[in-house]
This record gives structure tokens, sequence and C-alpha cells, in this order.
């Protein structure tokens, strides 16, 4: 039997948050109910952010209503950047939430209004607080690799920030290339004490493939142990708070690249095709990783050739 990998699809939330157009409520939910037709069992649908801050999640509340919160099948979380929004998230049914922590104080204060050590108090608060509702948590270190505003990160930030809300109660923790600015030597000097400390069920890795490294970053953080990965259909993403950044690692070709090294993700890359159209139409752009545009040429090339042998 093949090791498993768990894919979490984040383009509905990282994805969609920083597009020029503001995706309709209904078509969001049509692109999640493609993603789970091509096999996708974990999903971030929403956040729960300030309306004005993130116009794109204003609607978090309206589309989990037309989302299937209790099949046991999925594994539904809500980003939350303050208690609250982990409040908003719990009232709406969510079982899991996210919650952010930056590496420095610039990116908390840009992106939350808070400093580091308030950001980091904040999200103690909330750790206790889903303990008591039995809300399971997961916390993205974010800037782990590279702040977009003080630069390279030093590689004990994030393992302490790890530490610290591990010690807190974190179910999880995600090890967050915000920007893309990581390389797979700097994946193994993060990673590799914290997988001794805590082992790699405690960990995600969440990418953007701003430098187009994102590839290389999973493999490192996959040969190290890790199983579990962020990733956004059709590579949509970037962060309002993060200047510069681009999508995450294409869903298709994270599936694709770990499924051809023989691990089950339990996604199909063919039918990730509906979603990234979809994806593509909604955000009046061309999205998609690299694998999709392959596979469609070697269907070309057969189908011509198929041509010349009729003819
Ligand atoms: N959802 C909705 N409203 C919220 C909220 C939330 N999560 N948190 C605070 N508010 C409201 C408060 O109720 C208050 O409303 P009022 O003026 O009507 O009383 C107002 O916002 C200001 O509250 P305050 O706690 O001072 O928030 P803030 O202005 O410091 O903003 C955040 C803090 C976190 C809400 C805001 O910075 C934010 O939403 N950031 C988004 C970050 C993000 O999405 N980043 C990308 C993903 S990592
Ligand atoms: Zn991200």
């Amino acid at each position: 039997m093949r090791e498993k990998v768990l894919i979490n699809e984040v383009g509905l939330r990282d994805g969609l948050q920083n597009q020029p157009v503001i995706v309709p409520t209904a078509t969001k939910a049509r692109l999640f109910d493609a993603l789970v037709r091509a096999g996708v069992r974990h999903l971030e649908p929403v956040s729960f952010v300030h309306p004005k801050a993130v116009p794109a999640m204003a609607d978090a509340a309206e589309l989990t209503a037309l989302l299937p919160l209790q099949d046991a099948r999925l594994h539904l979380t809500a980003l939350v950047p303050n208690l609250k929004g982990y409040e908003r998230a719990r009232d709406s049914g969510y079982r899991t939430v996210a919650l952010v922590l930056s590496t420095t104080d610039t990116f908390n204060q840009r992106n939350l209004n808070m400093s580091l050590a308030q950001a980091a108090r904040s999200c103690e608060d909330i750790l206790v607080q889903a303990r008591r509702d039995g809300v399971k948590t997961r916390t993205y270190i974010a800037g782990s690799f590279a702040c977009p505003y003080d630069g390279t990160t030093p590689v004990q930030v994030p393992q302490e920030l790890a530490r610290r809300m591990i010690a807190a109660g974190s179910d999880e923790i995600a090890i967050a290339d915000t920007i893309g600015a990581g390389n797979p030597a700097q994946m193994q000097r993060i990673m590799k004490p914290l997988l001794r400390e805590f082992g790699a069920e405690a960990f995600f890795v969440h990418l953007h493939d701003t430098r187009g490294m994102a590839a290389a970053l999973a493999w490192a953080a996959c040969d190290l142990g890790v199983r579990k990965f962020d990733a956004s259909i059709g590579g949509l993403g970037g962060c309002p708070f993060a200047p510069g950044a681009t999508g995450n690692v294409a869903t298709e070709d994270l599936v694709y690249m770990l499924e051809a090294c023989g691990l089950d993700t339990g996604i199909s890359v063919d039918g990730l095709r509906e979603a990234v159209a979809i994806a593509s139409r909604a955000t009046q752009s061309r999205q998609g990783g690299r694998i999709l545009g392959w596979m469609q040429s070697q269907e070309t090339r057969q189908r011509k050739k198929q041509q010349a042998c009729q003819s």
C-alpha cells in the first residue's frame, strides 16, 4: 500500500483573498464542489477577518452556509486572525481553525495590527479557548523563511515560535513560506530539529512559488518525513499584506509530483482540470501550474498522430 500524503486545498482562501476581482459566493461553492469531485478532502474555504481588510473574504459566513460542513469525509478549516475571528468561525460550525503568527513585528503589524508579542499572546488566548471548545488548531508561522519587510528570517525564530505555540496547545504547526523566498537547505535547517522534537504528525508546510522553488521545498520537507501540505488550485494566491508574493504551489503540480514519487494523495490530477477551469474563469485570468499544460500538449500530439494514421 502506498504511503498517504495530506493535501489541504487553500485556493478558496489564500488563493482568492488577493485577486483583483471578487468571486461570487456561488462560484466559490462550485469551485469547492469541483475540488471535492477530484478527491480533495481537506480544504480551507474561508477566513473570518475584517471585511474591510480583505473584502474577498466578506462572504465567509454565507459561503460556509453553502458547504457540507457536517460531511464526515471532509475536513474544513477556517483561518482566524484574532479571538473575534475565532468566535465567528466556531459559531459558523468549524471544528478546525488556522491561526496566524508572523515572525517579525512589522509583518504582524501589517497583517493583524499587533506587535509580535501581542500576536503571540493573542494566539495563546485563542488556543486556550479552542481547547475548551474542543476545536482543533493549526498555527501558521508566517514568514518562516523571510519576512516581506525585514528580509531573511533566522531559523531559530520559526522554531521558537513553533515550540511556544505547541506548548500553548496548538495541535499542529504550519511552517509557511509566505512570500516564496525559501530554499531546500533552509527547509532542512528549520524542520530537522522540530521533527526530531515533535514528530512529523504535528507539521504542515505551506509554500508559495514566487521564485519557482516550491516543488523543491515540498520535496525537501517530504524527504524529511513531512506528510501534510497546503496547496492552491491553479497556483492561485498571494497575501495582501505581503507585497511581491505570488501564488501557492499549484495543487495539480504538487499532486503530480507526490504521486510520481509513489505517494498517495487521493487526488486525481486529471480530475482537477475542471477546478482549474472554474478558477480561471472566476478570476478572469489564466490559472494553472505546469502539469496540466503538459498533459494537454501530450493529448494534442496523440490526437494529431491518430489523425495522421487515419488519413
Ligand atoms: N472579523 C470581523 N470584525 C472584526 C474582527 C474579525 N475577525 N476583528 C475585529 N473586528 C472588528 C471589531 O469588532 C471592531 O469593530 P467596531 O469598530 O464596530 O467595534 C473593529 O473590527 C476594530 O477592532 P480591532 O480589534 O481594533 O481590530 P483591528 O482594526 O486592529 O483589525 C484584524 C485587526 C485582525 C481584524 C484585521 O487586521 C484583519 O482582519 N486583518 C486581516 C489579516 C489577513 O486576512 N491576512 C491574510 C491572511 S494571513
Ligand atoms: Zn499563503
